[in-house]
């Protein structure tokens, strides 16, 4: 298949930081044996392979900026475009020698998301997706599941934990999900959630408390696969909001009714968890 030039700086960066990844997970399997533990490793192999995109980007597009988890904000002379990047999406995960993690990779042109990347190097999955040219998984096109009934779908979620994030909401959510869906799935990478909804391996997916390099590259997969979108009130505030809800035109429907009984029963309820600030 033939990429954009766009998509083929993106691909490139991409699977050279997943080649480093990759040995580094059988690194970090052999040092979870080992005394001091991988943690110290692992930051290491997430600020190394977001040093192997920068690099790859920049001298594509030395004009674009640059937002990356590990090094923050890089200005550009080009101020219409910045790449937004998460070198590795599913850190703990990734610690435990899960091999469910990825390098994704969007490109922001006027403050629109216009190009999505999110490749898994653990079993060499690479879905892109450019505005207006589809979605695709290892170059096979891809759609959002068609699936009408909620008894027959599985939904995806994240879960506050170590003391981020609203409890209290979050097990209201949980409760109103199990109780209407098929499935319930916590699979611990938010980039990977999003392709998988684009593939419609996943029915529907809601999260809160993300950075707009967990966001930005499943958003345009989604749409680009006929999905729907939106922050937690169905509004187009994802990445400023750091909410995402998604999946088919019902699905997407269906849960944010189901997010919104279930936020309604939390603010009827006396708060027990205090909340971290
Ligand atoms: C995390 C993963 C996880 C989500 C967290 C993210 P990271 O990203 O996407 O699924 O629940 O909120 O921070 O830290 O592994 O890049
Ligand atoms: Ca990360
Ligand atoms: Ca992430």
């Amino acid at each position: 298949m033939q990429h954009s030039a766009v998509l083929n700086v993106m691909i490139k960066a991409a699977h050279r930081a997943g080649r480093t990844l990759k040995r580094d997970l059988g690194e970090v399997e052999h040092l979870q044996v080992s005394l001091k533990g991988p943690r110290n490793f692992v930051t290491a192999a997430d600020r190394r392979a977001e040093q192997i995109v920068y690099e790859e980007l920049a001298k594509a597009r030395p004009a674009y900026g640059f937002l990356g988890e590990e090094g923050g904000a890089r200005a550009g002379t080009d101020k219409s475009h910045r790449w937004i990047v998460d070198p590795l999406d599913g850190t703990t995960n990734f610690l435990h020698g899960i091999p469910h993690f990825a390098v994704s990779i969007a490109l922001e042109r006027d403050g629109a998301v216009v190009a999505g990347l999110t490749y898994n190097p653990a079993n060499e999955e690479l879905f892109i997706a450019e505005r207006g040219k589809g979605a695709f998984l290892n170059d096979q096109r891809i759609r959002v599941a068609a699936r009408e009934r909620l008894a027959d779908a599985v939904v995806a979620c994240g879960m506050p934990h170590y003391g981020r994030g609203d409890l209290a909401l979050a097990r209201h959510e949980i409760a109103a999900a199990q109780q209407n869906f098929a499935g319930l799935r916590r699979y611990g990478a938010a980039t990977l959630d999003l392709a998988w909804i684009a593939s419609g391996r996943l029915d529907a997916y809601w999260e809160r408390d993300l950075s707009p390099w967990d966001l930005a590259a499943g958003m345009i997969l989604v749409r680009e696969a006929g999905g729907f979108v939106s922050d937690c009130d169905g509004k187009d505030a994802v990445l400023t909001k750091g909410q995402v809800v998604a999946g088919n035109d019902t699905m997407h429907r269906e849960l944010l009714r189901l997010l919104k009984a279930a936020g309604n029963e939390a603010s009827r309820e006396p708060s027990k968890e205090a909340v971290a600030p």
